[in-house]
């Protein structure tokens, strides 16, 4: 099985994947990681020189390879991996795949994402906290489609590690 990861950035997704992986005895896989060691290059420098359209061309395809695998994986995507080319349905559609959606709030994603912008071409060049909130209000509102159609959502707002990761083993088998 694949145990796929999707949510906004900084929802948990690589942190609580992780753990995930090594609860269940799974390969853990981060689809920015993955597609860093492929490009021999890290996300930020593929958006600087070759864009963002050439960025979401890459992601569809290393999404394409590593979905092909037989094996049990936890997978944790980019924020907009779900939202762009037709990997929802790619998502969707197989049957050894489980979706999880990490919900976070519009004030929890921007309290963890202010201090988090450098790494993140996105939201780079946003300057003030006003203009974050502003901006992920939208985006998530955008995205919220996609991420909705996720077979699990579990709310991550003031809720430990801990309690995450067993409401979702509980909902997983
Ligand atoms: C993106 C999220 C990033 C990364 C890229 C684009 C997005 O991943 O894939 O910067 O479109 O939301 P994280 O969600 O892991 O930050």
């Amino acid at each position: 099985m694949i145990v796929v990861f999707i949510g906004y950035m900084a929802s948990g997704k690589s942190t609580l994947g992780k753990v995930l992986a090594q609860k269940l005895n799974y390969s853990f896989i981060d689809l920015d990681d993955y597609i860093e060691e492929k490009e021999n290059t890290s996300v930020s420098n593929i958006f600087k020189t070759k864009g963002e359209i050439y960025f979401r061309k890459a992601e569809m395809l290393h999404l394409k390879s590593i979905l092909k695998s037989k094996n049990n994986i936890v997978l944790s995507l980019g924020g907009g991996t779900p939202c762009y080319s037709n990997n929802i349905e790619l998502l969707l559609k197989a049957n050894n795949i489980k979706n999880i959606y990490l919900k976070a709030s519009i004030l929890t994603l921007v309290e963890r994402l202010k201090n988090e912008k450098t790494k993140r071409p996105l939201i780079a060049h946003i300057k003030t906290d006003e203009l974050l909130t502003e901006f992920i209000g939208k985006h998530l509102f955008e995205r919220t489609q996609y991420y909705n159609q996720a077979e699990i959502v579990i709310s991550t707002d003031n809720k430990t590690e801990i309690e995450i990761i067993e409401e979702l083993i509980f909902q997983l088998f």
